[in-house]
């Protein structure tokens, strides 16, 4: 069977629950950990507190928060569930009373006046002082970030009107600004969305409404010096699908995808819509403006890669459909007939993009995934690819920290959960971002086996109360 990337199959289908909360406190180290090294390394995934529906995806866990703190070439580790409604409501009865994702007609009706959707399951974001824990269909979830005892439910202090934050925000390196969009921010379920950005300070400073073409996720976004993106991609709302216990998603194959691109100084008035041949973007690497021409690098698979979501006609996906590929987009903003320029990375077959975030929004060289057998690097400007192997073990999304704040592009360290399921344990390596090849320099072990988090972020200067 072909491995699926972006949630394989084994995570997919086969994740134990983690179900306690942990404190290991000096990590078993092989190795040496970077002295330059200090602070946080935040992520946020799902782990079922209770069981849930036969059937249901693994997007529907409750969020559990997780750090592993640096101080000096020590490492603690910790992590927390997430006090939502929903996991505090199912703790007080011992028992499972929330249905499938996003679909409240399979709740018990005991809890029809709580707040269903918000696992706060997805991004370990950390902004103006403050970790939060994101879900793309609810508001951010504050965490204290030296404990991971959950604060509550945040609204910019009552600013945000929309229902909805995504969980795929990017930070601006130039301004400190947070950007993020709401998806169906009103729960219409219509193609609502709105634009968001947050100044360095942490105030709500744009919130501009617009409608997508049509009902599809955009579960990741890209914001260049110039440009805003919006990729909505053919995994459609299906809510008479949902009103009969079915899945609050269906993939339409007919359905090509659509690119909003607007100016970044003008509104969302100026959104213009491009149209491209049917492919599906999982998450973006990363985007840059050069003239009229926008660059947009992305995971992108022939199909549905949330392959748990059939098709409108209830036909599973082929795995391989789902498999994705790093791959540029060139949008021409001078000719909205132009074909869209495709560029697949030579080989990069991957998942789980990310960058040195120095370089969010502007031109830069080098990327990183998770593929089948590890870590990869991309090279866009010799478009060479680099591997990590792990063999036995399945990655996790790799975060890259710099060595110095004003260290070259890309010279630093790569730092990926992998989990050794023959072993039933998890460990976290560190590896030299310009020298992937090499063994980690340092691994960290633990003594169990963690969830697969999906998304986080390394915050320096981060240590936790002990
Ligand atoms: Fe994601």
């Amino acid at each position: 069977m072909t491995e699926h990337l972006l949630i394989d199959s084994f995570y997919a289908q086969k994740q134990k629950t983690l179900r306690f909360e942990a404190d290991v406190y000096d990590c078993e180290v092989i190795g040496t950990v970077p002295k330059e090294l200090n602070g946080a390394l935040f992520r946020v995934g799902p782990d079922r507190a209770y069981p849930t529906l036969e059937g249901d995806v693994i997007i529907n866990g409750d969020g559990i928060v997780s750090a592993f703190y640096f101080e000096d070439g020590n490492v603690d580790f910790r992590c927390r569930y997430v006090q939502t409604e929903r996991y505090l409501t199912e703790k007080r009865a011992r028992k499972r009373l929330y249905g499938a994702y996003r679909n409240p007609y399979t709740d018990d009706p005991s809890v029809a006046n709580t707040n269903r959707d918000n696992t706060a399951n997805t991004y370990g974001f950390y902004h103006h002082g403050k970790l939060f824990a994101l879900r793309e269909d609810s508001h951010p979830t504050e965490i204290d970030p030296a404990t991971l005892t959950t604060i509550g439910e945040y609204d910019f202090d009552g600013k945000l009107k929309g229902l909805a934050m995504t969980a795929h925000p990017k930070i601006d390196p130039v301004t400190g600004e947070w950007w993020g969009f709401g998806l169906f921010s009103h729960k219409l379920f219509e193609g609502e969305m709105a634009l968001y950005v947050v100044s360095r300070d942490g105030e709500l400073i744009r919130d501009e409404e617009f409608k997508a073409p049509f009902p599809g996720i955009c579960h990741d976004f890209a914001v260049t010096r110039d440009h805003v993106i919006f990729p909505v991609m053919p995994l459609v709302v299906d809510i008479d699908g949902a009103r009969a216990g079915g899945d609050f998603y269906a993939y339409d194959p007919n359905q090509n995808p659509v690119y909003g691109i607007m100016p970044r100084t003008g509104t969302v008035a100026d959104m213009r819509w491009f149209e491209v041949p049917h492919a599906f973007m999982g998450h973006v690497m990363n985007a840059w403006s050069e003239g009229d021409i926008v660059h947009f690098d992305a995971a992108i698979s022939p199909g549905n890669p949330f392959t748990f979501f059939k098709d409108k006609s209830g036909n599973v996906t082929e795995p391989v459909m789902g498999l994705a590929t790093m791959t540029r987009l060139s949008f021409d903003l001078s000719n909205h007939n132009a074909p869209v320029a495709v560029q697949p990375f030579p080989n990069a077959v991957g998942e789980m993009p990310r960058l040195d975030e120095r370089f969010q929004m502007s031109r830069y060289r080098y990327g990183y995934g998770k593929s089948r057998n590890g870590i990869i690097r991309l090279d866009w400007e010799t478009l060479s690819l680099d591997e990590h192997l792990t063999p036995g073990a399945r990655t996790q999304e790799p975060i890259f920290v710099p060595r110095m704040t004003d260290a070259p592009e890309g010279d630093g360290w790569l730092l990926c959960v992998v989990n050794r399921p023959e072993e039933n344990r998890a460990d976290l390596l560190i590896v030299d971002a310009m020298h992937i090849d090499r063994p980690p320099v340092a691994t960290i072990r633990l003594p169990f086996d963690l969830p697969m988090a999906f998304h986080g972020m390394f915050q320096p200067g981060i240590i936790s109360n002990r």
